[in-house]
């Protein structure tokens, strides 16, 4: 079903977008320097978009792609278990988009000149980016791993 080539390809698909911590980082700078009310603006629709969009198209993607390959094609060892874990790290981050995109939308939403939304922006940059590391040190490892093509 899956040779370890395309899972390869897969995986250098979804690592890619894992660049979207660092353009959410860029805009979460912006929002603290002393860039025009216009370039804040900005910053705030670039970060709802990654977040209330890009994120989720990505964590479908490695949850209907992305992961079943690997369990597929390891189903013992380890794998399954790091999986599992990834999956529950993308229920989690999904629980807290849609409360951060409501905070983002209401007037006024400049994270400096609210805690609540500061905190809880970095929070989810910190989750993303330990769950992105996690995740490209997974698929790094897929180099060293068998290649047990499966048959279709
Ligand atoms: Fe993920
Ligand atoms: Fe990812």
């Amino acid at each position: 079903m899956n040779s370890k080539s395309q899972l390869m390809e897969l995986t250098l698909l979804v690592s890619a977008d894992h660049i979207f911590i660092h353009q959410c980082l860029d805009s979460y700078r912006t929002l603290q320097s002393d860039a025009s009310p216009t370039e804040k603006n900005a910053a705030v629709e670039q970060i709802k978009h990654v977040i209330g969009k890009k994120l989720l198209e990505h964590f479908a993607l490695e949850d209907q792609r992305v992961f079943p390959a690997f369990e597929a094609a390891y189903p013992t060892g380890n794998i399954p278990q790091i999986i599992a874990k990834l999956r529950e790290e993308h229920d989690t981050m999904r629980g807290l988009m849609q409360p951060l995109i409501e905070m983002l939308s209401t007037p006024n939403s400049d994270p400096l000149a609210n805690q609540n939304i500061n905190r809880a922006l970095i929070g989810f940059f910190i989750k993303f980016r330990e769950h992105a590391v996690r995740e490209d040190d997974l698929f790094a490892e897929l180099s060293e791993m068998p290649d047990v093509t499966t048959a279709s």
